[in-house]
């Protein structure tokens, strides 16, 4: 007995022992797989490959037998692998690795996975931020059941230049709406948290400034003060860090002169130092090889060094981290312990979405065939859909259409089109059938016997054959509804327009339709704000539809019969002519601001054209009216840690019920750096039934004051400013100043 005793005080100390040496915390965890990784084991968790299938950057060389590849622990990601047949089949080569490290799946789950709801630009148009989150989580949900751990959204690039293509894909111009919209999107994305079987993690991207390339021109240079780098474009990146965004990626431009990619100050002292990001950042497609072409490295051995030293964690098909970083450790130009840190980063992630538990756990064949495309997500895209739609004109309250019309002509080369309808950045929509055309729409809204159609001309052919027959059908009609625009690859990636007018023939079309003299509504179906001036200056009706996704058809139905009253404004301005870009509402005033249109009196102004845009940012009509009226303020001074309420009434004027988003305005009348003639610091979309009127609030604080000023500090100064209320930037309705005390 007496020697039993000692053996069961070691059992029970060794036990003891088990237990509490079990790393328990996904950081302890995440420390003890650390110390088993070889270099190279954590080298390859820093690798991320293409597929096989769907490129969506360009394909340099191939890596041979990537599956490979991973049975070696030399991939950590893959991307563009979608379903869950072919994610397993990847999953199980990372099974066979020495630490059976799970894969990460990543994909541009950018409006959509079966799905595809409207282009983000679109979705920004509603200013309906629980429907954005909506369209996000659907999203999610539906890639999180074909397999992907990952999306590469959401695009957070504020862009003031409609010539750039991937204007498509983000919020528009303006940070404050552009943060709230990406805190929507990374809350949709990842929902109630990662590891959760319906959320997929989020990626802020690109980080940063790319959506001020030089001339609108993909990929081109940014140029700017660090002043207006912090006042415009990092506030929705800061705000996806503050909603808890998992990921960031870095952009292919330079920013006065260093590339994103190896930007040290970006990405270590502003994101994982002065934010406190825990995430990590992988690279953009060849972001990290492309420093060569940049002429910032002259090879890769140089290109992973500045890379992985400035921060950047993942290298997403450049091959420079996987070829170059042991013999840069060996070199002793990159410390073990960054490797260590991007590792940690990276394993970090993959134990909160649970992929070490069970690395199939996203590749579940039944949950893939039950979560797609349900009705209640077809319900919800037809419903953002509806509220994307901005309605730029309305004269003789031509709209909506009376359900008595007898024969509605449809003309226009998008007036069958089904895929078009998904925009860019659709990469899974399995058939096309799913997708409702404009004709469908319409037949379903109003019947088929009531339709004539031609198709008039086409997108970008110059030919006018078909104006005949259009004018024929039209005169057939009692009213003409004409679909014209873009093609969806006309605008997104690497596709900078330098002429953003309508293509082709089609505003000629146009004119030739309007000689009829029957009502006539054109719908503009495009990815980014064109230029269309006879068709705004002519046309009774006009509905901008971007591009609505699956439920196209049946959203703008909806709008043109009045089932639903459309109640979007535009996310970004319209320009007149290419001449004026870049043109934004929140400009500073100049030394010589031009009053008025035609004010030309050495005013900052063009001799050839108005200062004013063509719509503005902020706009968009209803089938109602809207007034407001009583504005109060709570007093008319504050102290800088105070705050002023301000109410407002506003009344359905119309006859319609119908939604208003009522916007707030500041401006700072005299600061130093000078402050913009206004900024947008509020809005609320509000519900009224005609003749109903609401009090509506906003309270002002220190938040909704401050800036930077030259030297980068967030501050306030004391002072006089102006608070605007209105219906659009440039249609103020209530005006009245404020001081800020000290
Ligand atoms: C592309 C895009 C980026 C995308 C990535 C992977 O080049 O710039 O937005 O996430 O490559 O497809």
């Amino acid at each position: 007995m007496n020697r039993i005793k000692p053996v069961i005080v070691l059992c029970l100390l060794c036990s003891i022992n088990i237990v509490f040496a079990q790393p328990k915390t996904i950081s302890q965890k995440v420390e003890a797989l650390l110390k088993k990784m070889t270099l190279a084991e954590k080298i390859g968790q820093l690798n991320q490959y293409n597929g096989n299938w769907e490129a969506t950057g360009p394909v340099t060389t191939d890596v041979g037998d990537k599956l490979d590849a991973i049975k070696h622990g030399e991939v950590g990601s893959v991307l563009n692998i979608v379903g869950v047949k072919h994610t397993r089949v990847f999953q199980e080569a990372a099974m066979q690795s020495r630490l059976k490290i799970p894969l990460l799946f990543g994909q541009d789950v950018i409006h959509g996975y079966s799905i595809t709801f409207p282009i983000p630009l679109a979705e920004a148009a509603s200013w309906d931020l629980s429907a954005i989150e909506r369209s996000a989580r659907i999203a999610a949900t539906e890639a999180a059941a074909g397999g992907i751990h990952w999306t590469f959204a959401p695009m957070v690039d504020i862009a003031r230049d409609p010539r750039w293509g991937r204007v498509m894909e983000g919020a528009g111009e303006d940070p404050y709406l552009g943060s709230l919209i990406a805190t929507a999107r990374v809350h949709g994305f990842q929902g109630k948290g990662l590891g959760n079987l319906d959320a997929v993690m989020a990626c802020a991207k690109h980080f940063t400034a790319y959506g001020a390339a030089i001339g609108g021109r993909d990929y081109n240079s940014v140029d700017m003060s660090l002043r207006t780098l912090w006042e415009i474009y990092l506030p929705p990146f800061k705000a996806a860090v503050d909603a808890g965004v998992g990921t960031f990626m870095n952009s292919f431009n330079d920013l006065n002169g260093i590339p994103a990619s190896g930007n040290h100050y970006l990405q270590t002292d502003i994101l994982k130092g002065k934010w406190g990001f825990k995430g990590f950042i992988v690279s953009d497609w060849g972001s990290i090889g492309e420093m060569i072409n940049h002429g910032y490295v002259k090879d890769n051995y140089q290109a992973a060094e500045v890379a992985i030293n400035a921060g950047n964690d993942m290298d997403m098909e450049s091959r420079s981290y996987i070829n170059n970083l042991a013999k840069l450790v060996a070199d002793k130009k990159v410390p073990i312990q960054r490797i260590d840190d991007a590792v940690r980063r990276i394993l970090t992630k993959k134990y909160e979405l649970g992929l070490f538990n069970d690395p199939y756990r996203f590749s579940d064949a039944d949950r893939e065939k039950h979560v797609m495309n349900t009705p209640e997500s077809v319900a919800a895209a037809r419903d953002v859909a509806r509220k994307s739609i901005v309605l730029l004109k309305n004269e003789h309250n031509l709209l909506p259409l009376s359900k008595d019309l007898n024969s509605i002509a449809l003309i226009g080369p998008l007036v069958k089109a089904k895929g078009e309808m998904k925009g860019f950045w659709s990469l899974n929509v399995g058939d096309e059938s799913q997708i409702v055309s404009l004709y469908e729409g319409m037949q379903q809204a109003a019947g088929k016997s009531k339709l004539l159609y031609a198709k008039g001309c086409d997108i970008t052919d110059t030919s006018k054959a078909g104006f005949d027959e259009a004018y024929k059908t039209a005169m057939q009609a009692d009213v003409v509804i004409m679909a014209m625009g873009e093609r969806p690859d006309m605008t997104g990636e690497a596709k900078s327009r330098s002429n953003i007018h309508l293509p082709g023939v089609q505003e000629e079309l146009i004119k030739a339709i309007s000689a009829t003299g029957k009502p006539l509504v054109v719908l503009l179906m495009s990815g980014r704000p064109m230029v269309f001036n006879w068709t705004a200056d002519h046309v009774p009706a006009i509905l901008y539809t971007w591009w609505l996704g699956n439920q196209a058809g049946n959203a703008i139905a909806d709008v043109l019969y009045g089932n639903y009253n459309p109640a979007a404004k535009l996310p970004i301005t319209f320009p007149r002519t290419e001449g004026q870009i870049p043109i934004y509402y929140d400009h500073y005033n100049t030394g010589r601001p031009a009053h008025g249109d035609k004010d030309v009196n050495y005013t900052s102004a063009y001799i050839d054209l108005q200062n004013s845009p063509k719509y503005a940012f902020g706009y968009g009509l209803s089938y109602t009216t809207f007034g407001y009226s009583n504005l109060k303020f709570s007093k008319k001074s504050m102290a800088k840690d105070g705050e002023i309420t301000v109410t407002f009434d506003l009344q359905n004027t119309g006859k319609y019920a119908g939604e208003e988003v009522a916007q707030l305005y500041l401006r700072q009348l005299v600061s130093q750096p000078v402050r913009p003639v206004k900024e947008l610091k509020g809005f609320q979309k509000v519900m009224l039934q005609p003749g109903e009127t609401k009090t509506i609030s906003f309270t002002i604080n220190k938040e909704k004051l401050a800036f930077y000023n030259d030297q980068l500090q967030r501050i306030t100064q004391p002072g006089e400013f102006s608070l605007m209320i209105g219906s659009a930037s440039d249609d103020i309705r209530l005006q009245d100043n404020f001081f800020l005390s000290h």
